[in-house]
């Protein structure tokens, strides 16, 4: 739904970890340069207690949204609070069965489960650092095999997330988008690694910073910018190229 009283006529979608986080100098300067008609979304694979940490440590301002856990939840910053939106859960807790995805995948000894913290109803997380391309086919058959669905994301050479098949970072950035009414050519997606490829792939105006994984510096469409400048010096560079500010 339109929201027609909302200010903002661009968004921009920031990756934390590896894309604005690494280099401080840089951050602060790009913080200055977003002007106030901008959607500043964090799009992250963090939960929020991680996010208003880092806010509170480093001092920026609060982004006007957040997209965390990987797209699997959305959070709007209302008269400064952050407040989760529970329709973008009601849309994606379609045609998920995590439980299933669990018991399909116990007896993979390569698969180490993460954290308790960043297991949530909507993410299921591993590690995954050995035998990664035969452990991927291996996943793919036996989702298939068992007709389960769900966004298989492996990032960083180190992550690999199962979400609902409508989450990820691409799907609440559009949501998003459509929320605010911000045309797409308006918007710029920004990131290094492999949980940010989805929004590279459905054609988004994006920036690879230089320190980029492979995963993602791969990417090869028109739609994508390559910076040479790495984290935030990288996103300042990308975005002065596509005149965003
Ligand atoms: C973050 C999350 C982790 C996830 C990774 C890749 O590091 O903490 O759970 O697997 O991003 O998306
Ligand atoms: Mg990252």
């Amino acid at each position: 739904m339109k929201d027609t009283s909302n200010p903002y006529n661009k968004m921009l979608c920031v990756d934390m970890d590896g894309t604005l986080i690494g280099d401080d100098e840089s951050m602060y300067e790009l913080m200055k340069l977003i002007d106030k008609n901008t959607l500043l979304a964090f799009c992250t694979g963090r939960h929020l207690p991680s996010v208003i940490v880092f806010i509170n440590e480093k001092g920026v301002r609060k982004p006007d949204a957040c997209v965390l856990l990987v797209g699997t939840e959305i959070y709007l910053l209302e008269k400064g609070e952050f407040v989760l939106d529970n329709n973008w859960n009601q849309v994606i807790s379609e045609d998920w069965n995590r439980e299933e995805i669990v018991r399909l995948l116990t007896d993979i000894k390569e698969l180490v489960l993460q954290d308790e913290e960043w297991q949530t109803r909507f993410k299921l997380s591993y590690f995954l650092t050995e035998n990664q391309a035969e452990v991927l086919q291996e996943i793919t058959n036996r989702m298939e095999k068992a007709k389960l669905k769900a966004n298989v994301i492996y990032s960083g050479g180190e992550f690999l997330d199962f979400l609902p098949v409508r989450a990820g970072k691409v799907g609440a950035v559009r949501y998003l988008g459509d929320k605010f009414g911000i045309d797409r050519e308006a918007m710029v997606v920004c990131g290094d690694s492999g949980n940010d490829l989805d929004m590279f792939e459905a054609g988004f105006k994006g920036i690879i910073v230089g320190n980029a994984h492979a995963e993602l510096k791969s990417f090869d469409g028109e739609n994508a910018y390559h910076a040479i400048g790495e984290y935030s010096a990288g996103i300042i560079e990308g975005l002065r190229y596509f005149d965003f500010i």
